[in-house]
């Protein structure tokens, strides 16, 4: 349970909130790199209930700007894409990817005043088919975060974007409670001991912190024990356990959910094989349209059907995925977890919300979220390990 006061610091994104400006402190997936074409349309986007307008010009350099014309305001997301800038339709006043303003045609011939503009541009890193962003103050820019899978070959990655219909917390305490999968998802997730009451140990680490979820093997069950390890990654990621299927599969998931505004947000879904090319099939399950929306929304209820859960479907929702948006977003846009008990499962829903709201508070304080640069060996495990083996262990490079 939160305060009201607690909820809003947790929940609000937007600028000058004090969770907003711990956010803007790191790198975010802002967009998929197909969405931009060298000299193609620019397109609107929004992130912590900013606007900005995307671009990729002529040599394809992606430009991530205000969204209004320093002029007098237009949107640049109506402009025209052409000789590296992006011209606004209203008076022609043309803006490159740094923000420098390249012409004013409406101006006298002679004038300099395009010199003392700057328009604010923003830095942008492309890897793993994603276009990242960082918003925050330049002088505090942090190193991009080189996960394992963006430097993997495009047949082993599979990324997604799909729009969640609630705020980002709820879609993300999702992913860091392992007990629901035994319920929610207990028709789809196949071979994992029947123990359904884990014990949960977490622990705070620099980038966050990380969690097992320790259950009780279905065989020899008194001398091993099946360990889960999650990992949290400020501000908004979550590395869930591999799923291995045999020699050739191992898959590493990796989410984020980056506020669109404080009722909307982008799920990331970026996943990786390991060993061979993955299966790209994750956008057909989602059935999502060409604005990122799913199928499967509250709209429609997530076309649960009751005739299959007569059936033995537990949820009557298709797909792992579609399940977990039905939950969350059933909730509502922000759900007042002044009304909420949380119970002895919900450990690591706990630390989320104290870590994040903890940073939140310090930052606003003067104090620096803690830096990292171990990015690229993070990695979940899952393993099955005599019953006498610290869980750490499971997982010794996160
Ligand atoms: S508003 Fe854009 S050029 Fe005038
Ligand atoms: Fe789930």
């Amino acid at each position: 349970m939160l305060t009201r006061e607690e909820n809003e610091l947790l929940t609000l994104t937007g600028p000058g909130t004090p969770m907003g400006e711990l956010m803007r402190r790191y790198w975010l997936p802002a967009m998929l790199s197909t969405e931009l074409e060298a000299d193609g349309e620019p397109k609107q986007i929004q992130l912590l209930s900013q606007k900005f307008v995307a671009f990729r010009d002529t040599n394809g350099e992606v430009g991530l700007l205000d969204e209004n014309c320093p002029h007098r305001g237009a949107s640049l997301a109506y402009g025209r894409n052409e000789e590296c800038g992006l011209r606004c339709i209203y008076h022609g006043w043309k803006v490159d990817v740094h923000g420098n303003i390249e012409e004013t045609p409406s101006e006298p011939e002679d004038s300099t005043f395009r010199f003392r503009i700057k328009h604010p541009a923003y830095a942008t890193h492309e890897a793993g088919g994603v276009i990242w962003a960082y918003i925050g103050p330049p002088e505090k820019q942090p190193g991009f975060p080189d996960w394992e899978w963006t430097r993997a070959s495009d047949e082993q990655i599979e990324v997604n974007k799909v729009l969640q219909e609630c705020n980002y917390a709820q879609g993300l305490e999702g992913s860091i409670d392992s007990v629901h999968s035994n319920f929610l998802h207990s028709a789809d997730i196949l071979g994992r001991p029947s123990d359904h009451r884990p014990t949960l140990e977490a622990e705070d680490r620099p980038y966050g912190f990380r969690y097992a979820a320790i259950r009780k093997p279905d065989t020899e069950a008194d001398r091993t024990k099946y360990v889960r390890i999650t990992l949290f990654v400020a501000p908004s990621y979550v590395f869930i356990p591999p799923q291995r299927r045999g020699p050739g599969m191992e898959i590493i998931t990796q989410h984020c959910w980056v506020p669109i505004d404080d009722e909307h947000n982008y799920f990331f879904s970026m996943r990786f094989n390991r060993q061979a090319a993955i299966a790209q099939d994750h956008r057909a399950q989602f059935q999502i349209d060409d604005q990122f929306r799913p199928a499967r929304k509250r709209a429609n209820k997530h076309r649960q059907d009751r005739a299959a859960m007569k059936n033995g479907s537990w949820t009557g929702i298709e797909g792992v995925n579609s399940q977990d948006f039905a939950v969350v977003e059933s909730m509502g846009p922000i759900y007042d977890r002044t009304r909420e008990h949380l119970g002895a499962t919900d450990v690591a829903i706990i630390r989320f919300r104290r870590w994040l709201m903890q940073a939140a508070q310090a930052l606003a304080s003067g104090i620096e979220p803690p830096g990292f640069g171990g990015y690229s060996t993070l990695a979940s495990e899952e393993r099955i390990v005599p019953a006498d083996v610290p869980w750490q262990e499971v997982a010794p490079c996160s």
